[in-house]
Formats: structure tokens, C-alpha cells, sequence
């Protein structure tokens, strides 16, 4: 029998290592490593003899059964993200920072669930009285909904399995611990093991489980990140510190789009969504202000305007701070770097902040131009037009290359008001968009002069 396989995992990233190390190797953080037993394949010794799993039948596509039908957590937003609703045997990991509305969103999701289906929702961290009172609190009819107050994963699954539950709900994953590992729960065995058991359970019954996982700043309990190679959706929060609206991104979906985006405000009756989130990343200045710059990026499958914002200062000391919020630090580093190769602008001299408005995280390439515009309007003092909005891609060598689906982001600007833009050539639909002048750039020279234009 083969021996259990022993490794070292980090507690922030999951990253594993051979063998004991003060840092993580894969991202860099101290002190995160701990010993982990992986014994998945030596649990099932009724399936070791036959060489790992039983034998499996081929199956042909056409034979497949019908997919079932998704059922719908209640909100349009929270559904789309999930790729269209919540599916069947499913496993879902939603982490998010302390207090950011993980149980909020769940208990008004598991409320509207279980008015199609019977559903357990298993807290760890609070009383199911303080749950009861959340939900009369929140208005929620949600008279067949199940709680317990457990943490046990076996009796948890146990519960599960005599209500028959079609989905359960895990709060948190880091307060659960299953009998199958001595060490405590929020542990990286304890993390690992709890989600892989319930993992199994959710492909094992068709239950759909939902994991929720907080992000942890120090080490002393493990993060969601070393469950999200076991499950098939993983979602974070995304919050600007201050702002009421929370952003539910997926970073992971085997049933939908990845960086899909579901978009809600924090309210007194709890999370509310907000359907036609285009233009609530605005700040809507009343008169042009410099180092401020439109972009409209298409997170997951729909459009969204979103402001993006640089300060750029002469340099206090030796050495300039390139700073990024919401955008890849690295990134800016580069389009300056082309900023100065390409277009003689030299900014070693100069601090560089970037931020992106409404805790909003930019992460498609269509956001270089914008950056870059918003860094020279900065320095130069010169503000953009408050109508024109900037879209595309800053090659090493100095081109401005297309982004996909140009000509929707067009529309959507032109839909909110927008009257011009500048933008990559390629991304230019034949017929133009009406209402709309468009200024169509491939090298960053051209891009520079569009952009100092200033009607
Ligand atoms: P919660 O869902 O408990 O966070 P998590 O499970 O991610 O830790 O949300 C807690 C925060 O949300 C808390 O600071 C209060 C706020 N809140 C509201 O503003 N309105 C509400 O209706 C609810 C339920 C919570
Ligand atoms: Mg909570």
C-alpha cells in the first residue's frame, strides 16, 4: 500500500513545497509552511486494491442524461455569476475579507433557495439564534430553511443527508473539522481534508455545497486560496474599504465565465443588487479634473464604465514610488517604461499613484491606455474632456493593439453619454457608433496626440 504522500503547504497561497522552508516558494510570505499528510487516496482501501478508483464505464455524449435545471439563488446578479444559477453537485468557495457579507449574501440566497428546494445552512461561527434573528431581521420568508449550529463535518453531512438537503451551505469552511484529521480546524490539513470530504459529498449526492472562506491576513488560520484547485467555482468579494457595494467575482467557474462579476450595495435590509451597475463606478466630476480618465472594461460578460485615476508628482528623494490600486503594479511599471522608449517621456524622476475608483480591480490589458492617459493628463495638468472615454491595449513595442468586443464597449459608453474616444483601430466598427466621434490609434505617438486634443 502506497505510503501517504507528505508535503509542505502555505497556508496563504496553497503553493506546496518538498520540504520545510521559512518562505513559501511559490508567494513569497514568511512563516506559512506546515506539514500536511495528504491520505485521499489511502481513505478509500476498498478502491486501493483495483489500483485507485473503481472502474468507471464509458459513456458516449449523446448518452448523457438532460443537465438539470439550474435552480436560482434569488438575485439576477448572484446567479449570473454563478454562470447562469447554481448547479447541481456543485462546489462553490465564496472568501472574502472579515464582516465583507459572505453570511449575508448566503443566508438571502440560501432563504430564496429554499423555496425550491430543501437546504441546510451549517454555521460554525454564530448561534443559529443570531442567524434566526438575521434573517426576521432581513425580512426573509424563510420558513423551510434549515440551520445547525455544528462543526463536525460527518454530522453536518450526516444532517444533510437525512433532510435530503439539494444544497448546504458551510460557514465557514475554517471553522469546520473533520474527524478523518487530528489537527485543529482552519488548519491547512484540517482545510484541506473538511473540503475535500464535502467536495466529494456534493459530486457523490448532486447536493450543491457552498464553502465560505475567510481571507486571512496572518497566518494563524489558513486561507480559502489552498481549497481552489478542489472545487469548481471560486468567487471573492471585492470591496473598496468605506464603499457600500460589494463586488462577487469569479475567479474560477467550470459552468459559466470566468471574471464574471455580480455587483450589490450593503444596505440596512442587507445585500441589495444593483442590476445596471455600468456607470456607478463614476465619480462624475461637474468639471474635468486631471489625472482622471474614463475606460470601459468588460468584466465576465457585460460592459462597465469605470474611472481610473493617476497622480503623478516630482519624486521626493532618490527613489520613485510607483504605486497601484486595483491595477497590476508591474503593469504600470511596463506602460512606463514604453511611455518612455516610445514617446520621450521620462518619469524617473516622479512619483507614480494609479488607482482605479470604487475598489473596482482592473485586470484585462484594456485598461493600459487609460493609465497611461490618466498619468500624462496628470502631469501635465491638462484634464480629458469629461465626455471622451479611452479603451486599449499598450504593446512593448510602442502599438496600440485591439481588445475584444470593441464595438460593444462603444455602445455602452455612447449608451451613457459619452461622446468620443479614443481607442485602437481595430476595435473601430465600419459603421462607427452613432453620436460618437472616434479617434482611431495604433502607435502610442498617435494615441498622444488624440489624447491631447482637448474637444
Ligand atoms: P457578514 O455577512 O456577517 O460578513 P462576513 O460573513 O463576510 O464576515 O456581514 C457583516 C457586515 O455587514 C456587518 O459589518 C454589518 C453589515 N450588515 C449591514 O450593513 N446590513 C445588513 O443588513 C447586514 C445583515 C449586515
Ligand atoms: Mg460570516
Amino acid at each position: 500500500m502506497a505510503k501517504p504522500r507528505t508535503v509542505f503547504v502555505c497556508s496563504s497561497c496553497g503553493g506546496e513545497a518538498v520540504r520545510w522552508q521559512g518562505q513559501c516558494p511559490a508567494c513569497g510570505e514568511w512563516n506559512t509552511l506546515s506539514q500536511f499528510t495528504d491520505r485521499s487516496q489511502s481513505s478509500k482501501p476498498a478502491n486501493r486494491r483495483s489500483g485507485g478508483a473503481a472502474p468507471q464505464p464509458v459513456q458516449g455524449l449523446a448518452d448523457l442524461p438532460e443537465p438539470g435545471d439550474r435552480l436560482s439563488t434569488g438575485t439576477e446578479e448572484f446567479d449570473r455569476v454563478l454562470g447562469g444559477g447554481l448547479v447541481a453537485g456543485s462546489a462553490t468557495l465564496i472568501g472574502g475579507d472579515p464582516g465583507i457579507g459572505k453570511s449575508t449574501l448566503l443566508l438571502q440566497s440560501s432563504a430564496a433557495l429554499a423555496a425550491q428546494a430543501p437546504v441546510l445552512y451549517a454555521t460554525g461561527e454564530e448561534s443559529v439564534r443570531q442567524v434566526g434573528l438575521r434573517a426576521t431581521r432581513l425580512g426573509l420568508g424563510a420558513a423551510t430553511l434549515k440551520l445547525v449550529a455544528e462543526t463536525s463535518v460527518e454530522r453536518i453531512l450526516a444532517e444533510s443527508d437525512a433532510m435530503k438537503a439539494r444544497v448546504l451551505v458551510i460557514d465557514s469552511i475554517q471553522t469546520v473539522a473533520t474527524e478523518a484529521v487530528e489537527s485543529a480546524p482552519g488548519s491547512v490539513s484540517q482545510l484541506r481534508e473538511s473540503g475535500a470530504r464535502l467536495v466529494q459529498h456534493a459530486k457523490a449526492s448532486g447536493t450543491a455545497v457552498f464553502l465560505i472562506g475567510h481571507v486571512t491576513k496572518e497566518g494563524t488560520i489558513a486561507g480559502p486560496r489552498v481549497l481552489e484547485h478542489l472545487v469548481d467555482t471560486v468567487l471573492y468579494f471585492e470591496s473598496d474599504s468605506g464603499s457600500r457595494y460589494r463586488i462577487v467575482r469569479a475567479v474560477k467557474n467550470r459552468f459559466g465565465a470566468a471574471n464574471e462579476i455580480g455587483v450589490f450595495a450593503m444596505t440596512e435590509q442587507g445585500l441589495r443588487e444593483v442590476k445596471n451597475p455600468s456607470a456607478i463606478f463614476l465619480s462624475r466630476h461637474d468639471a474635468p479634473v486631471a489625472g482622471s480618465v474614463v475606460t470601459v472594461t468588460r468584466e465576465g460578460t457585460r460592459p462597465m464604465l469605470i474611472e481610473v485615476q493617476a497622480l503623478v508628482d516630482p519624486a521626493q528623494g532618490s527613489n520613485p514610488r510607483r504605486v497601484a490600486v486595483g491595477y497590476d503594479g508591474n503593469r504600470v511599471a511596463m506602460l512606463l517604461a514604453v511611455l518612455h522608449r516610445h514617446a520621450g517621456i521620462a518619469l524617473h524622476a516622479h512619483d507614480v499613484f494609479v488607482n482605479v475608483v470604487g475598489g473596482v480591480r482592473l485586470s484585462e490589458t484594456g485598461a493600459d491606455l487609460p493609465v497611461l492617459a490618466a498619468a500624462l493628463s496628470s502631469l501635465e495638468s491638462r484634464p480629458q474632456p469629461v465626455d471622451r472615454v479611452v479603451f486599449g491595449e499598450v504593446g512593448l513595442a510602442g502599438e496600440i493593439r485591439p481588445v475584444p468586443f470593441g464595438e460593444e464597449r462603444l455602445r455602452e459608453a455612447a449608451k451613457h453619454g459619452f461622446r468620443h474616444a479614443v481607442v485602437p483601430r481595430a476595435n473601430v466598427p465600419r459603421k462607427g457608433v452613432e453620436g460618437m466621434r472616434i479617434d482611431a490609434v495604433t502607435r502610442l505617438d498617435e494615441a498622444i496626440a488624440a489624447l491631447s486634443r482637448s474637444d
